[in-house]
């Protein structure tokens, strides 16, 4: 081993590391199902706005906005509450990794429900903290509410990633009172869900709601991610945060996104009259799909059809959806919602693979 590599802190050594979905070169011709990507590019606005900061020869010259308080403002005329009460980050991937460095001391420990992102795990593993995985269900048919006395956060992703259904405000302020730390309600989806705890952030002292732009804004190239939490815990995550953490462009793009209301809108009904048709579409070739609130869906198909089977057919065709090769959920495939053809194309697809 070099001594270079010697010199890596174990831990480091020793772990696997994060795997994203496949992201097939520029100019690949894919129907790309497997990121839960928007099936719309963004707001026209974010285009226009980026490329007037661009006619400043400034603009790429200059550092940008520190504390993105432009954006912070936006967001939090959406969000209902103060600019104090947001952080941006270089994705919402960048604020989870803010969170940890800010929450947990070196063998501490964070939880999680499993299935949810399986970001949270990789990222305490950097932290050097210990990480606690637990079931969503009780066993009986309901929610599993954990003890979490001794846990320093708690992720929660809402919706789920993957199954895709939303937990209610009762239960997270449940979560929140029996949590030791703090709660992170991971709302990446929340846009095509019909609740969010946004309206918890003034109520409760230990809860963060995070969102994303790389979803229903069509953004994820830009890598824009919010945080909504009270005053005090954005001033300390704000010590964490690299000074200059959200490039300029990124910063002028989100404002833009972001107050194109209307777009949000129209891509929300698009994707909800998709996720309709393929669900439906699905439901008809056999499959039991989990009903979502979300920009995708996890769809199990019937036996004797294998879901990781189906994910190599699929991908053979140049459809990439999702198989996760996990016990709880290797049965199903999960599937981003796109536009109506390629919505018809997989569903053509699988039933041609399913009819062989
Ligand atoms: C639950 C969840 N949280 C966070 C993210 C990351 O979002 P971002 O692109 O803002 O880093 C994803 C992306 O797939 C996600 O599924």
């Amino acid at each position: 081993m070099s001594r270079g590599v010697e010199a890596v802190r174990p831990g480091i050594r020793a772990m696997a590391g994060y795997v994203p979905g496949k992201q097939p070169a520029p100019g690949t011709r894919v129907i790309k199902l497997n990121t839960n990507e928007s099936p719309l590019p963004p707001s026209p606005r974010v285009a226009e706005a980026i490329g007037e900061r661009l006619a400043d020869p400034d603009a790429l010259r200059r550092y940008p906005v520190p504390d993105s308080s432009g954006l912070r403002r936006a967001a939090a005329e959406i969000f209902g509450c103060r600019p104090e009460n947001v952080i941006a980050g270089n994705g919402s991937d960048e604020l989870l990794r803010i969170i940890l460095d800010t929450f947990v001391d070196d063998g501490e420990e964070i939880a999680y429900f499993h299935p949810s992102y399986s970001l949270y795990p990789v990222l305490a593993e950097i932290r050097g903290a210990k990480s606690r995985a637990l079931p969503l269900f009780d066993g009986q048919g309901g929610l599993y509410l954990p003890d979490l006395a001794g846990v320093k956060l708690f992720f929660l992703t809402s919706p789920n990633a993957p199954l895709g259904f939303s937990f209610d405000n009762g239960y997270i302020r449940k979560l929140a009172a029996a949590c030791g730390g703090v709660v992170v309600v991971d709302e990446a989806y929340a846009d095509f869900a019909l609740g969010n705890a946004l309206e918890l952030v003034g109520e409760l002292d230990n809860l963060i709601v995070l969102r994303t732009l790389s979803k229903s804004y069509g953004l994820d190239g830009l890598r824009v991610g919010l945080g909504a939490a009270p005053a005090e815990i954005i001033a300390e995550l704000d010590k964490v945060r690299d000074s200059y953490n959200l490039d300029h462009l990124a910063q002028v793009g989100a404002v833009a996104a972001l107050e194109d209301r209307d777009y949000l809108r129209k891509t929300v009904a698009l994707v909800r009259t998709e996720r309709e048709f393929l669900t439906a579409g699905l439901e008809g070739l056999g499959f039991k799909v989990e009903p979502s609130q979300t920009n995708f869906v996890f769809a199990t198909p019937p036996a004797p059809a294998r879901a990781q089977e189906l994910y190599e057919k699929l991908a053979a065709r140049g459809i990439l959806v999702r198989w996760f090769a996990d016990p709880i959920l290797e049965q199903g495939l999960r599937i981003t919602i796109g536009n109506r053809p390629e919505m018809e194309a997989v569903l053509a697809a699988v039933k041609e693979i399913m009819d062989q």
